[in-house]
């Protein structure tokens, strides 16, 4: 087995995590080397170049783990094994190693939340029989009304119904309750049983000791539940006090404090990035006290509409929210669970109530969407702090939006009663060659399809064919990537906004740089005496047209 100290981290800048650019690999759709139309490990490892050469720092892979795949492996059976679809331990050791020699960090997903019902643990709670540890390890209850046969409390499942399945005894009749907040095939685990807690530690260690930089935290804001389990009551989504009963409730704050001691056990900067989806900034930013997590996603950029008022409104608290605690911020635009950005800003903007995040309405406009897209990253690659890119944001994908019902495997689609479609639009195999499926995902001739149909109007965007026309969306990226690497101003650190009009965004970083995004329906001047560096569009007449951004650097330190 390899130590930590054997794996001591490529480039040992102190805390990398501050300022990082963070590729999302969503396993299953990345790269599939054994043509089962799979995304796998031996994949990931093809395309560490290709990673590398985009300008990112670190990979986020989603879970690699033992699963039966209900979830997309959100569903792990078995922490400390590789999913065979992916691959084996050694594969994954193999691409910490090469990932690390190529200068890139490893940050792997951990599911605290829930295990799969194919989990031992899980196994033993049902033979084991109500009141025993093994069930303590779950949240099992018996029903309410007269003979059990009502659900414990009203907690909606994520994925549609209730939170709650009754499982069926020995004796053919009707038993206990389980609690699950996503599918029935992920049962939540009990986070108020030591057991569990001492497990989760014993596998923090056992993936650092193999290198991994740091873990994404799923369903961080879940984990803790309020005892007695109390029903939701109306308005608690909303609440930012912490009384939802199992949404930021009390008793994060010390599992999360648990969790970095055993992270600064390790060299090397290992960092946790949570997964906290909670109405405030300021209630996020909390759990990245010092002693407590590194970063966390920041969903309410994500969740803002291209609107200039509302994206200055929400930087805004972000920087002072983070700044409080003395955390850097993230800025992430799409992920494996929502629609991907340039669908959402080719559509005029919608809510993000319950399972709204998955809804497309409306006719798109690819055009304006990839057009904001690039203004959008501009934005987000210069503003302080590290930032997420999504595969594909690279290649200016869109939701893939006319999946057939048949095609469809997320398990929102039939949780939901088939009323909402779910996430796999979001999570269609990349292209990377070729005119046709699989657009060099698979290896060519072996007859597999990919997981998920790719569209036929893909041919022309891969990666091969963006990365030979001097203008794509793949250059752009790369292009924006390595100013950000270069320039010093970038990262993390302050920002000053420069007066403006309302609808343009403008702002100064020093030394020497500006960022200016025109969401107005006119063109602005740009300043005199800039030199551009990047801008998302071709500028022409010293103007800066809708829709658009420019980086500039300008020869004054503008911050103070
Ligand atoms: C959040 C993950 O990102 C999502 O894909 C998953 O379905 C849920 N957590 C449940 O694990």
């Amino acid at each position: 087995m390899s130590t930590s100290a054997s794996h001591a981290t490529p480039n040992t800048t102190p805390a990398w995590w501050r300022d990082a650019v963070i590729y999302q690999v969503y396993l299953p759709s990345f790269a599939d080397s054994n043509g089962d139309g799979w995304g796998d490990l031996a994949g990931v490892r093809s395309k560490l170049g290709y990673l590398r050469g985009l300008g990112v720092d670190a990979l986020w892979l989603t879970p690699w783990y033992a699963s039966p795949m209900v979830d997309g492996g959100y569903d792990v059976a078995d922490f400390r094994a590789i999913n065979p679809l992916f691959g084996d331990l050694s594969e994954a050791e193999k691409l910490i190693e090469e990932a690390h020699a190529l200068g890139l960090r490893i940050i792997p997903d951990i599911v605290p939340n829930h295990t799969s019902d194919q989990h031992v643990w899980f196994r033993e709670a049902l033979a084991a029989g109500p009141g025993s540890p093994e069930r303590d390890r779950y949240i099992f209850r018996p029903g309410r009304g007269e003979n059990g046969e009502l659900p414990p409390n009203n907690w909606p499942s994520r994925f549609g119904g209730s939170a709650w399945k009754c499982i069926t005894d020995a004796n053919g009749k009707p038993g206990e309750w389980y609690l699950h907040l996503y599918a029935p095939e992920q049962p939540d685990l009990n986070w108020r049983n030591p057991e569990v807690r001492a497990e989760f530690r014993d596998i923090l260690r056992f993936w650092f000791d193999r290198g991994v930089d740091g873990f994404r935290i799923d369903v961080a804001h879940g984990n803790i539940k309020q005892v007695g389990l109390p029903d939701i009551m109306p308005g608690a989504d909303e609440a930012t006090d912490g009384s939802h009963p199992y949404r930021d409730h009390e008793g994060l704050e010390d599992l999360f404090a648990e969790w970095r001691e055993v992270a600064d056990e390790y060299d090397g900067d290992r960092t946790f990035v949570a997964e906290l989806w909670l109405p405030s900034t300021r209630r996020m930013a909390r759990h990245l006290r010092p002693g407590l997590l590194h970063t966390a996603f920041n969903f309410n950029f994500l969740r803002t509409a291209w609107e200039p008022n509302a994206l200055r409104a929400v930087i805004d608290d972000t920087l002072e929210t983070h700044a409080e605690v003395g955390a850097p911020p993230t800025w992430v635009l799409s992920n494996h669970d929502v629609v991907r950005h340039v669908s959402r800003f080719g559509r005029p903007p919608r809510g993000w109530g319950n399972g709204q995040r998955y809804v497309i309405e409306g006719p798109l406009d690819l055009e304006l969407g990839q057009k904001r897209a690039r203004a959008a990253a501009m934005l987000t690659l210069s503003l302080p702090g590290g930032c997420y890119v999504y595969q594909g944001d690279e290649l200016g994908l869109a939701q893939v939006e006319d999946l057939p019902d048949e095609a469809l495997r997320d398990p929102i689609w039939e949780n939901s009663g088939r009323t909402q479609r779910g996430r796999d639009g979001c999570r269609v195999p990349l292209p990377w060659s070729d005119e046709s499926a699989p657009f060099g995902f698979s290896p060519s001739g072996l007859g597999n399809e990919t997981w998920l149909p790719q569209p036929a109007s893909w041919a022309g965007s891969t990666v091969a064919d963006q990365g030979g026309t001097a203008n794509s969306m793949l250059n752009f990226y790369r292009e924006a990537l390595s100013i950000r690497g270069e320039l010093a101003a970038l990262g993390d650190g302050a920002l000053s906004w420069n007066e403006s009009p309302s609808e343009v965004l403008d702002f100064s970083r020093a030394p020497g740089f500006r960022c200016l995004v025109n969401l107005s329906k006119s063109s602005v001047p740009l300043p005199s005496k800039a030199k551009v560096l990047l801008a998302s569009v071709q500028l022409t007449d010293g103007e800066l047209p809708p829709e658009a951004a420019v980086w500039l650097a300008v020869k004054e330190a503008v911050v103070e």
